[in-house]
């Protein structure tokens, strides 16, 4: 195992590129079985979910061809197996997104059932509802999903809660689908409208999609393209706000502001400079940071996937404040090792109290997930001493070359063999 060693307190200063998003990247690997044709995908992270996903679609018959870094070819010309078997499902919960085009081309998946995870139990009963809405029979087995059905056909199904890859999954399988699909109460999250986009590119028909009812049409077949992933709005984001926990002054660049509109517009009121012109933002931290609430939500609302870097950040505010996690029930594993550095957070239900403190201090912390290894990062750069944050593992399923990013940034950061676990 490896652990990452940071010796906080530079501010960060500097430019630093965005990589392509790794939650648009997973669905769009995804929807390349929709099509016998070959896709090429530029700007593929190199991360571990990726690498899950690769091998998932290996195992699916799948022909894959990655010869350059960042470039990823997909040639789904024959299916021969239909199974997302346990030992990846556990790893990555992604894995479930293939039960959508399995189900549009083959009329058939065999899907491992996610089970609990370190940020609650997120059951999959949307992705199966609308499934059975276009007619196809789920059975459980052994753990497994078993869906069968003739051919999809199109349904108007209304989405119980906003769910993400559950609305991908089902535009993937109306893609294929006999007739028209109506998704009502849909999930708006950029990537969503990514994979719209790349399937209509693709000769499909979805209308919608960005809003929260979506219609497609289905096809009877797809063709194959060449698509650039869209920039990391998540990855931006964590960046924005290392350069607020280490009062620095950073561009990030090849990024697209729009996207992280909720979370700048908090930064601001917490006192951050945010400078925003095409594909670029430019932050600048000059003191404490304000204490701001903030309450999770799906998109356009405050990201989720934000909520543990922003709590290390309001770990140092200048008062008290509260952060309300909305969107999964356990979304706090963080709060333990953030208290170990020194912050004073207490957590009741789906709310935490985070009272400011002047500095944290650099200690041994665990990582538990991957965007609450994020915010111990953020945490062990602006901390005083050396943090060393281990089971990094976590980390590399979501940020692409994060050592040598910050370190170009000015941070003092390294990797090292881990033997303490
Ligand atoms: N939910 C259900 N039933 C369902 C589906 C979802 O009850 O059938 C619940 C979940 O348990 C959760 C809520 O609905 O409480 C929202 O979950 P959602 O389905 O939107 O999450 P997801 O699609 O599994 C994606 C991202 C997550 C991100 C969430 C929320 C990908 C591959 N994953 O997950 O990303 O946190 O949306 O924005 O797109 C990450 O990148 O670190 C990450 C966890």
């Amino acid at each position: 195992m490896e652990k990452i060693v940071i010796r906080g307190g530079i501010p960060l200063k500097g430019s630093v590129t965005v990589s392509g998003s790794k939650n648009a990247a997973l669905p769009l690997m995804c929807a390349s079985l929709l099509s016998r044709d070959e896709m090429t995908f530029h700007k593929v992270p190199a991360l571990r979910d990726i690498r899950t996903t690769k091998q998932l679609l290996l195992q699916l018959g799948v022909q894959l061809d990655d010869f350059t870094p960042g470039t990823l070819r997909i040639k789904a010309r024959e299916i021969i197996d239909h199974t997302a078997p346990y030992e990846l499902v556990k790893t990555m919960r992604a894995s479930v997104m293939v039960l959508g085009p399995l189900m549009a081309r083959e009329g058939r998946a065999d899907v491992s059932l996610p089970g609990g995870c370190a940020i609650g139990a997120r059951p999959i009963d949307q992705h199966l509802k609308g499934l059975e809405a276009m007619g196809a029979s789920i059975e459980l087995q052994n753990g497994y999903i078993q869906a069968r059905a003739n051919r999809l056909e199109g349904a108007d199904f209304t989405f119980d809660l906003k769910t993400v890859t559950g609305t991908e999954n089902l535009i993937m399988a109306a893609a294929l689908a006999k007739g028209t699909t109506v998704l009502r109460n849909c999930a708006i999250e950029p990537e969503i409208t990514e994979l719209a986009g790349v399937i209509n590119r693709m000769g499909g028909c979805i209308v919608g999609a960005g809003t929260d009812t979506i219609v497609i049409e289905g096809k009877d077949r797809l063709q194959g393209i060449v698509h650039e992933i869209m920039p990391d709005r998540i990855e931006a984001g964590t960046f924005i706000m290392a350069a607020c926990i280490t009062r620095g002054d950073i561009t990030v660049s090849e990024c697209e502001p729009e996207h992280l509109a909720a979370l700048l517009e908090k930064l601001e009121e917490a006192g951050l400079k945010v400078e925003t012109s095409e594909r670029q933002v430019r932050v600048i931290s000059n003191g404490r940071v304000k204490s701001r609430n903030i309450e999770t939500n799906p998109y356009p609302g405050f990201a989720t996937d934000f909520q543990a870097q922003y709590m290390a950040l309001m770990a140092l505010g200048d008062s008290d404040c509260y952060i309300t996690e909305n969107v999964f029930e356990n979304r706090y594993m963080h709060v333990q090792e953030l208290v170990r550095m020194g912050a004073r957070i207490r957590v009741s239900g789906r709310v935490a109290k985070v009272q400011g403190v002047k500095e944290l201090s650099g200690a041994h912390v665990q990582a538990t997930d991957l965007r609450a290894s994020a915010s111990l990062i953020l945490a062990g750069l602006s901390a005083k001493g050396v943090t060393e944050i281990h089971r990094v593992y976590h980390l590399d399923r979501g940020y692409e070359h994060l050592e040598e990013k910050l370190a170009n940034l000015g941070a003092d950061v390294r990797r090292e063999k881990d033997d303490m676990l």
